[in-house]
């Protein structure tokens, strides 16, 4: 687990609640059964997954052949929203709050029929699904982007969210597109980081905008901090004027600068930034 899980979830006597998400069935991060096992919720919050750990192990087709290693079983319930959001609907406590599913739910990408896999695993080249002899190919998905805790994770996300700079009814702007998003930009727990439109004249920062939820009560969640929801929410644009030659940066943190401070960890380098282009 990381240092910043380990140290807030430590100084909690709610430990076993932030594990039933973080270290399901005990052990650090998902694995396989925590999706593949998962029959249903008992509510899309907080983690309240129903597993079938004994049953057969669900898939999209429920068609593994008979040298599979388990049982199989076909699972609309895999592919649906609602299982991705059993976890990333949390509701408290005190700033411990995430609402991507909410945030799907009321957004155009789920009138489009999209769900959360639809956009977060990708499609990958035929291949056998398992290594053994003999097995044909088949169409599959990369898990990678529901596989996170490899301390990079943010790149490959935060890279799809478009960042411009245009030119409109004579004014120079900087957008941020968040209408192909599923989802608020940035979302999930986005308290623990920053995420910020930087905006430099001649290399000299001129002005910041910070996106990323903004922590009340102080920089360690404790039950009485809130998390006060900044940035684009999903299917709107946000534009910021600009002048001639400002450079546009979005730079992201993975934890905040004062809550590693607070918990008197080391800044980890795991930012990603990227820069808007168009006319300069
Ligand atoms: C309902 C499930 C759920 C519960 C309960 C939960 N979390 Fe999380 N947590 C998540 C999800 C999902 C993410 C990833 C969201 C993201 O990155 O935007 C996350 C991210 C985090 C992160 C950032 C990733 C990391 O490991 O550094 C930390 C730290 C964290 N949670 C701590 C806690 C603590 C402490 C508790 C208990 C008070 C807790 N969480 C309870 C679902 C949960
Ligand atoms: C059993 C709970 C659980 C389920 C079910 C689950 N997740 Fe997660 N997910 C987590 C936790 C916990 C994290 C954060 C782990 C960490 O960073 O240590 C996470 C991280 C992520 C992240 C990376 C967030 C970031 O900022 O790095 C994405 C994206 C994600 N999950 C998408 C999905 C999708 C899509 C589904 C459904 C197919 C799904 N998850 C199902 C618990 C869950
Ligand atoms: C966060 C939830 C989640 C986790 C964890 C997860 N999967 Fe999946 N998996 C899915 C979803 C969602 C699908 C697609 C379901 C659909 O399209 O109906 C899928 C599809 C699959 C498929 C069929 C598609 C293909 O790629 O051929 C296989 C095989 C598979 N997963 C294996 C695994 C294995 C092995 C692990 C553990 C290393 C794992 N999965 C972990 C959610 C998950
Ligand atoms: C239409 C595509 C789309 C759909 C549908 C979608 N997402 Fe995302 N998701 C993205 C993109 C793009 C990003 C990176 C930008 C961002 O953070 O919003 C992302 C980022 C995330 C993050 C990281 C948040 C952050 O800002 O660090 C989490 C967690 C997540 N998605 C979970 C989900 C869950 C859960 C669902 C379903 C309830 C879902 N997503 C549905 C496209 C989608």
């Amino acid at each position: 687990m990381s240092a910043v899980f380990e140290a807030l979830a430590s100084r909690r006597a709610d430990r076993a609640f932030c594990d039933g998400c973080h270290r399901p069935r005990g052990r650090d991060g998902l694995g396989c059964a925590d999706c593949h096992g998962a029959v249903g919720n008992f509510g899309v919050r907080n983690g309240l997954l129903a597993l079938d750990l004994d049953g057969p192990v669900r898939g999209p087709t429920g068609m593994a052949g008979d040298r599979a290693a388990h049982e199989t079983a076909a699972s609309d319930y895999l592919a649906s929203a609602d299982l991705c959001g059993t976890c990333h609907e949390v509701d408290g406590p005190g700033p411990f709050r995430e609402s991507p599913y909410a945030h799907w739910r009321a957004s155009t990408a789920a009138a489009r029929g999209e769900t959360c896999a639809s956009c977060h695993l990708e499609e990958r080249e035929e291949q056998p699904i398992a290594d053994f002899d003999g097995l044909t190919a088949r169409p599959g998905l990369i898990h990678r982007a529901v596989g996170p805790d490899d301390g990079a994770i943010a790149a490959p996300l935060y890279g799809r969210v478009p960042i411009a700079i245009v030119i409109e009814d004579g004014r120079r702007l900087v957008t941020i597109d968040n209408r192909s998003n599923g989802h608020a930009f940035p979302d999930g727990a986005s308290f623990l980081r920053t995420v910020d439109v930087v905006i430099r004249t001649e290399g000299r920062t001129v002005r910041s905008i910070p996106l990323a939820s903004e922590l009340s009560g102080g920089p360690l969640p404790s039950d009485r901090a809130r998390a006060v929801p900044r940035g684009v929410p999903a299917g709107e644009v946000m534009r910021v004027p600009i002048a001639e030659g400002d450079e546009v940066c979005l730079v992201v943190e993975r934890y905040r600068a004062d809550l590693l401070e607070a918990l008197g960890l080391e800044a980890e380098a795991a930012g990603f930034t990227t820069c808007a282009e168009g006319p300069g």
